[in-house]
C-alpha cells in the first residue's frame, strides 16, 4: 500500500480465477531435455517428461506426422497436466487444439465432421503479406478543427527518419488514427497504407528528455534510417478450419464469430486444400502443424477410431495426442475387449507414455504448488494432513480441500490454514470413496 501526500492509495483486488492446471508453464526441462525433480510447475513423473519433451522435439522439427501419443495412467496421475505442459512447452506459435472425445457427439454435426474440424483448427498457415508503410519519427502534428467542431478534420503530419523529412498531409480517417493512438511529436509511428492503421513503435531515443513524466511500460527506440516508406513483410496466422468457415458459402465469417458452424461440404475442403498447398509451393504460406489433444479417448467408438486411422496419415494432418485412464475395456461400437477401450490397430500406431503414480513426497510438493497458485498459506502440519489424506481420498479431492479450507480459514481471521480447517473441510465435503460407501450403506438399509 502507498500514500501520496496522506492519503492511502489502497491497489485494487486483482481478480483472477485459478484452474485446475493453470501452476503447470511446461515441461521443466533443460536443454538436454531431462527433467527436474520440480520444475515449470510440474513435479515428478520424470520419464513422462522427459518422453514428452522428445514429441515436443519431433514437432518443433516437423519430424512426426501421421502419428499418434497415448498417455495412460490412472485417475488424478497427471495425464491431462502433462498435455498440458506439452502445450505449454511449444509455445504459442504451435496451434494446440484441446477437446474431450465427448464433444465429438454433437446432434447438429456428424461425428467425422466434428473431428475434422478439430482436426483443421490444430493446423496453422502462415501467410505473408507484403504492405507498404510509412516509419518514422514524429516531428509535428497539426490538426485543422472546423470552428464549430462538425465536419471533416485535416491535419499535416511531419515524419522523419535519420536521413530524410517529409511533411504528409492527412484526411480525417487519418486524423481520427492519429488523434486515437494519441500520437505526439517525439513517437515513432507505423503507418499502414493500404489501411491507414497508426502503431506507436515506441518514443525517440532523441526526445526523451522532453518526457519528463515517463511511465514504465514507455519502449524507447531509435529513429529509423533510409527512407520512410518502406516495404513490410507482416505474417497473418490462421488454421485451415478458419479458411474453411470463411470460404463455405452457407456459412460466411460470420459464422467464425457465433461458432456455428454446421457441417463444412467436402468440395470446399479439398479446394482449400489445394489452394493452400499451393500457396506453399509458391512460397506465399507455410504450415505449422500442430496438436489436436482428445482427453477421455476411450469415450470415442470404432467409427471415430477408423477416422482417425486415415485422417492422421493425411498430409496435412497434426500431431494427435490422447490421454486415458481406462484399463481393459470394450471398444464402444463393438463386443471386443482392448487394452485402454482403443482398438488394437490403432494402438499399434501410437506411441505410448504412462503417467506412474506419484510418491507421498511428490504429492506433497504438488500440494504446496497448489497452495503458491492459489496466493494460500498452509502450515505443515495442515500439508501433511492433505497430504495423507490423498492415500484415502485422491489428489484432486486434497487439491480441492485446499480452497475450500482457506474459504474457512478467511472466517476464522487466522493467518495460515491449520490442520482445523483442513479436517472441517473434509467432514463439510465428501470424497468419491465416502459418497460411495454412503450409498452402499444406504442399500443394505433398504
Ligand atoms: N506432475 C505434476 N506436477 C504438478 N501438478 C500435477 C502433476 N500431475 C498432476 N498434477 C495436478 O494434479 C491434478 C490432477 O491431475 P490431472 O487432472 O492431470 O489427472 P489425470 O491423469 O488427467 O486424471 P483423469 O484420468 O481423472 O483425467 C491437476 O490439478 C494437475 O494439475
Ligand atoms: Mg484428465
Amino acid at each position: 500500500m502507498a500514500t501520496i501526500d496522506g492519503v492511502v492509495i489502497k491497489d485494487s483486488v486483482k481478480v483472477e480465477r485459478i484452474g485446475v492446471h493453470s501452476h503447470i508453464r511446461g515441461l521443466g526441462l533443460n536443454e538436454r531435455l531431462e527433467a527436474a525433480p520440480v520444475a515449470d510447475g510440474m513435479v515428478g513423473q520424470l520419464a513422462a517428461r522427459q518422453a514428452s519433451g522428445f514429441i515436443v522435439k519431433m514437432i518443433q522439427e516437423a519430424k512426426i506426422a501421421g502419428r499418434a501419443l497415448l498417455i495412460t495412467g490412472q485417475p488424478g496421475a497427471g495425464k491431462t497436466a502433462l498435455a498440458i505442459g506439452i502445450s505449454k512447452q511449444l509455445g504459442q506459435d504451435t496451434p494446440f487444439v484441446s477437446i474431450s472425445a465427448s464433444e465429438v457427439y454433437s446432434s447438429e454435426i456428424n461425428k467425422t465432421e466434428a473431428l475434422t474440424q478439430a482436426f483443421r483448427r490444430a493446423i496453422g498457415i502462415q501467410i505473408k503479406e507484403e504492405t507498404e508503410v510509412l516509419e518514422g519519427e514524429v516531428v509535428s502534428l497539426e490538426i485543422d478543427r472546423s470552428a464549430t467542431g462538425v465536419g471533416p478534420k485535416i491535419g499535416k503530419l511531419t515524419m522523419r527518419t535519420t536521413d530524410m523529412e517529409t511533411i504528409y498531409d492527412l484526411g480525417s480517417k487519418m486524423v481520427d488514427a492519429c488523434l486515437k493512438e494519441n500520437i505526439v511529436p517525439g513517437d515513432v509511428v507505423q503507418v499502414d497504407k493500404s489501411t491507414g492503421r497508426v502503431t506507436r513503435l515506441g518514443k525517440s531515443f532523441n526526445r526523451s528528455h522532453d518526457f519528463d513524466a515517463m511511465g514504465p511500460k514507455v519502449k524507447l527506440v531509435k529513429c529509423p534510417d533510409g527512407e520512410i516508406q518502406k516495404r513490410r513483410e507482416t505474417v497473418h496466422t490462421v488454421c485451415l478450419h478458419d479458411i474453411d468457415v470463411i470460404n463455405s458459402r452457407t456459412q460466411g465469417y460470420v459464422a467464425l464469430f457465433s461458432g456455428d458452424t454446421g457441417e463444412i461440404k467436402a468440395e470446399v475442403r479439398d479446394q482449400i486444400n489445394r489452394k493452400v498447398l499451393e500457396w506453399r509451393e509458391e512460397g506465399k504460406a507455410q504450415f505449422v502443424p500442430g496438436v489436436l489433444f482428445i482427453d477421455e479417448a476411450h469415450i470415442l467408438d470404432i467409427e471415430c477410431f477408423s477416422f482417425l486411422n486415415r485422417a492422421i496419415e493425411g498430409e496435412l494432418s497434426p500431431l494427435l495426442i490422447m490421454a486415458t485412464n481406462r484399463l481393459i475395456e470394450k471398444v464402444r461400437g463393438t463386443d471386443v475387449e482392448s487394452a485402454h477401450g482403443i482398438p488394437s490397430d490403432f494402438l499399434d500406431r501410437m506411441l505410448i507414455v504412462n503417467a506412474e503414480p506419484y510418491t507421498n513426497e511428490d504429492i506433497e510438493k504438488i500440494l504446496k504448488l497448489r497452495a503458491d497458485e492459489e496466493g494460500v498459506k498452509l502450515d505443515s502440519n495442515s500439508l501433511a494432513l492433505l497430504v495423507k489424506l490423498v492415500s484415502t481420498t485422491s489428489l484432486r479431492y486434497s487439491i480441492q480441500l485446499i480452497s475450500v479450507a482457506e474459504v474457512l480459514r478467511m472466517r476464522s481471521k487466522e493467518q495460515t490454514i491449520t490442520t482445523d480447517h483442513v479436517s472441517k473441510a473434509y467432514r463439510m465435503f465428501y470424497d468419491a470413496k465416502r459418497s460411495q460407501k454412503l450409498l452402499n450403506d444406504a442399500d443394505y438399509l433398504l
